[in-house]
Order: structure tokens, then sequence, then C-alpha cells
């Protein structure tokens, strides 16, 4: 998106996260880093994971106990503190599938300024509803989260409202909070998953793991059916694709510049799910971790099983970003079959 593209990663430092942090806490609680004996077993069993097996435990990172129920509320906190006057002014007009949206939701009633929100008619009613209860005006537009932000932008032209990029890296630096928190639970991790749809996770992932965990891999997990994140840091450009995925955190169709800049040198590695594999993974955590986990929610842990051993180069606990909650009632029943 072209507001990205201006911005360069240099802008996303570790003392810019060190300081977000330091807002983000007086906001939002410490998530939890649990282990689950349960689904370490599930992980053994033969079947799970078709590679090599674990070679430490696996901790999940609960960041779906947050507010709005993703970890995408800590961007939204980070925005508030940190809008210019103009945005004060005008409001923001953003677009979304559901949990930027909602963040930006929660960040806007924080600061107490007007926030307006294009979503896709696919995005779940449950998150629609969400935002609105936030307070936040609700525009449905487009099929696509491309669609949508291309109407959000002309959104925010003829209303003066400033358009908020999902990789805005205002938002970036409070997603990366998350790892600051969790090299912090655990310095030894081997490894960490973290789901990708617009590359803000695994970015900040990728920042705070440069200054304070180098020998940790991070690991990106990508729908198969919303490869546009994947194709790209393949490529090393940024090349678009059809999203037909059912986890609506995931279903982005492009690469975006700012957080594929950050992920092209220092992602470890990133692997493609299918949708099936995302419901096993919530499967999974719902009988073996007590979590309720959206698809995309679930990604990460798809992502382990179809890794197994080879997330890591060396032994030590694997930490899995359970980013988000918000299951529609489509994820919910799927959850028994
Ligand atoms: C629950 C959840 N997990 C993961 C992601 C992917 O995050 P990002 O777009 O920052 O890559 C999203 C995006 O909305 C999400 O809602």
């Amino acid at each position: 998106m072209p507001a990205a593209a201006a911005v360069s990663s240099a802008s996303l430092t570790f003392a810019d996260v060190v300081a977000a942090a330091e807002v983000v806490a007086a906001e939002l609680p410490v998530t939890p880093l649990q282990a689950h004996p349960l689904l370490d077993l599930a992980l053994a069993e033969p079947g799970v994971g078709d590679r090599a097996p674990l070679a430490g435990p696996v901790l999940l990172k609960h960041e779906h106990v947050l507010p709005t129920g993703s970890f995408k509320v800590r961007g939204g906190v980070h925005l508030a503190a940190r809008l210019r006057p103009a945005e004060r002014r005008h409001g923001l007009v953003t677009c979304s599938t559901g949990n930027h949206a909602q963040s930006v939701a929660y960040g806007a009633r924080l600061a107490g300024v007007r926030a307006t929100i294009v979503m896709p008619s696919t995005a779940p009613a449950v998150k629609r509803d969400a935002v609105a209860a936030l307070g936040a005006e609700v525009v449905v537009a487009g099929a696509s989260l491309g669609e949508a932000g291309a109407h959000a932008r002309r959104l925010a032209a003829e209303s003066g409202g400033a358009f908020v990029c999902p990789t805005d890296p205002r938002i970036v630096l409070g997603h990366a909070t998350a790892y600051l928190e969790l090299f912090g639970q655990e310095p030894g991790l081997a490894a960490v998953l973290v789901p990708v749809g617009s590359g803000t996770g695994a970015a900040g992932a990728c920042v705070v793991r440069d200054a304070l965990a180098p020998g940790c891999r991070v690991v990106g997990v990508q729908s198969a059916a919303a490869p546009a994140g994947w194709r790209s840091w393949r490529a090393g450009r940024i090349e678009q694709a059809a999203a037909a995925t059912r986890a609506s955190g995931l279903a982005t169709t492009t690469g975006y510049p700012l957080t594929q800049e950050v992920l092209r040198g220092r992602l470890d590695d990133f692997v493609l799910v299918d949708d099936d594999a995302i419901d096993a993974a919530a499967r999974l955590l719902a009988t073996r971790a007590h979590t309720l986990a959206e698809g995309a929610g679930a990604a990460a842990l798809a992502g382990l099983v179809a890794l197994g051993g080879a997330v890591a180069e060396r032994p030590g606990p694997v930490a899995v970003m359970c980013t988000g909650a918000n299951a529609s009632a489509d994820e919910i029943a799927r959850l028994a079959a």
C-alpha cells in the first residue's frame, strides 16, 4: 500500500519498541506464556506432525485474552498515544477484516477520536458487531480486503479523515511489544511461530528477536489460500494473490512494503498451511489447551504441526503465538467436525 511504501523499516527500532511497551503496559495486561503438557503429548503422537519430533516443550503465548480478543489491540493502544494533531481533529479511517478494525476502534475510543472502519462483505458478522460495539462507524464495502482498502482511501480523501494503513509503524511497534514480553518470559526459546497476514506481528518479532534473542528462529505461517505475503517474501518483491482462506485474519491480498522489508532479510522460515490444517490446529487448541482460537489464531500451531522438529536448529522451548479468539460461529462449529 502506498502509505506504507513511503516509510522505511529503519523507523522500526528496538528502542521504539521499548518505548511502545511503556504505553501498552499502562493499558493492557501482560499475556500468559503457558506450557500445555497435553498439547505436547498430542504433538508427539504419530500422524500429528509428519516431521522429526520436537526437541522441547511448546509454550503458547495467549494473546487472545487481551481486550478485543487479539494481539492487534496492542497496535491500537500505541497508535492512540501517538496520534498527530490532524488525526485527532479529523478522525481515523482504516480497512480490516476484523481484528485491526477492533484495535483501531479501541484506540480511537481511548483517545476520544472518531473512527470509520471499512470492512469487506466477507468479514464475519461477529467482527463487524464488535467494531460497532466499540463505538466506531462500520462501512461494508468490497468483497476483499484490497477492495475495502481502496474504498477506505477514497473515504478518507473525501472526509478529510486520516487513513491508517494496517502496517503503520505505530501499529507495528505496538504489536512488537508482544515479543518484548515473550523473550522476557522465556529468553531461551529455540523458535517462535507467528501467523502472517500483513506481517506486522512477524516484523515485530524479528525486530525484538534481533535485539534480545538472536539464536531464536522466527517462523512465519500463512494460509495457502491467501499466500500474498509468502509469495512476496519468496520473490523479494511485492506480489498480489487472491484470498480464499476461511481464516479471516489472514485474508490479505497483497504483500505490504514496510513489513516485507523487515521480513526479507530477517525471517528465518515462512510456511504455508492449508485451511483444513488450520481447523485441525484450532481443534487441538480447544481440546488440548483449553483455548478457543479463531483460524488466524490457530495458524501458528498448524505451522508447527507441519514443521515438527525442523522448526528449530537447537533444543529448547518453542513458542506458538495464539493471536486471536474471535472465532465465527462457523469456526466454532468446525471444531466438532
Ligand atoms: C488473530 C490474528 N492473527 C494473526 C493476524 C495476522 O497479523 P498480521 O496482519 O499483522 O500479519 C491477524 C490479522 O488481522 C489476526 O487478526
